[in-house]
């Protein structure tokens, strides 16, 4: 079998997904219009042009500069049901969709517009297209901590349609420990943990640590500095806990794809997942990722088989459902 057929026949697990990542030009003019919006460029194609992201810093200009469209609860409707429609297309079976509240309450867009939105997509989708999904409610690092905390007590009313919590945004200068407390109450409130451990920020490896020895989170995304500490490494293999990385993404905001840094951790043991982080920015979906490490790792279907069990194993989704998933996966070996 083709490499890229195989790709698109494993069963899929994404967790690192921003769904304001995946605004496509098109859909942002089409709620431009919808909402009375003029934007600066003339056509998809130049909106498309204008992205050259060299660092993550200038991806979140442009990042934040797009959902200035999303203003009701049918904007977030229509975006989480596109990204869903392609995921289920590209055979996604369980998606942990980040959202960025802060980003939209800070301009005038309720909780309860983004959330409602997002919520009836995820409805719709597993009803008509049987992918199953979970929100990840995502804190700004760069905001002050007491407006993460003053978003972790809005999101309480709708806690039953929201699985965990992220730290996103911008993490020079904004470790994992700014946020300890609100981590504290997010666990005390029953949510679930991961965070934002960027690669090749400034203290990489020591917000790492803070992440996993001082916050406890059950996850990490991106995370793959943890190379420069192998004791470190060594705590992730033994606790069984991940890395959500995304290689696209990583070409836009490093330099390479860190594909060589995910075959060495996953040599070493760390459950390490590939993922596509804001598709509509960096231009590719989870197959593409998936490709790209194929391409550029010269690695085999069960290697790429691996990386899907890593996904399902360190996921939040129904034990039942990963149960059905490994058993998929391991079906296509049969
Ligand atoms: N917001 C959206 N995508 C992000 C990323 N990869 N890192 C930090 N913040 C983000
Ligand atoms: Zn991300």
């Amino acid at each position: 079998m083709q490499i890229s057929e195989f790709i698109q026949q494993l069963p899929k697990v994404e967790l690192h997904l921003h769904i304001e990542g995946t605004l496509e030009p098109e859909m942002k003019f089409t709620l431009a219009e919808r909402n009375g919006i003029e934007l600066p460029h003339k056509s998809a194609a130049e909106v498309r042009a204008s992205y050259d992201f060299t660092d993550l810093s200038s991806f979140l200009t442009a990042y934040y500069d797009g959902m200035s469209v999303l203003r009701t609860a049918e904007d977030f409707y229509d975006l989480a049901l596109a990204y869903l429609r392609k995921a289920a297309g590209q055979n996604v079976r369980y998606a942990g969709i980040f959202f960025d509240p802060q980003a939209h309450t800070s301009r005038g867009v309720t909780f309860d517009t983004v959330i409602s939105g997002l919520r009836r997509a995820q409805l719709q989708a597993e009803q008509q297209l049987g992918i199953r999904s979970a929100l990840i409610m995502c804190f700004l690092r760069d905001f002050q901590a007491e407006y993460a905390m003053a978003t972790l007590l809005e999101s309480l009313p709708y806690k039953q349609w929201i699985i965990g919590v992220g730290l996103d945004s911008d993490e020079t200068g904004n470790p994992p420990a700014k946020f300890a407390a609100v981590y504290a109450r997010a666990r005390q409130e029953g949510y679930l943990l991961t965070m934002h451990c960027d690669v090749d920020i400034e203290n990489s490896a020591e917000h790492i640590r803070q992440a996993v020895e001082d916050i406890g989170v059950a996850r990490i995304d991106h995370g793959t500095n943890v190379i420069e500490n192998p004791e470190l490494v060594e705590v992730l293999v033994e606790r069984g806990l991940g890395l959500t990385s995304c290689p696209i993404s990583n070409t836009w905001v490093s330099d390479g794809s860190k594909v060589g840094l995910v075959k060495e951790l996953v040599g070493r043991g760390v459950k390490v997942c590939v993922n596509s982080d804001d598709p509509a920015y960096f231009g590719g979906y989870i197959a593409d990722n998936f490709q790209l490490v194929a391409d550029e790792g010269q690695v085999d279907n069960s290697f790429l088989a691996q990386l899907s069990r890593n996904a399902v194993d360190i996921s939040w989704a129904p034990l039942a459902l990963k149960a059905e998933l490994r058993a998929e996966i391991d079906a296509l070996f049969k």
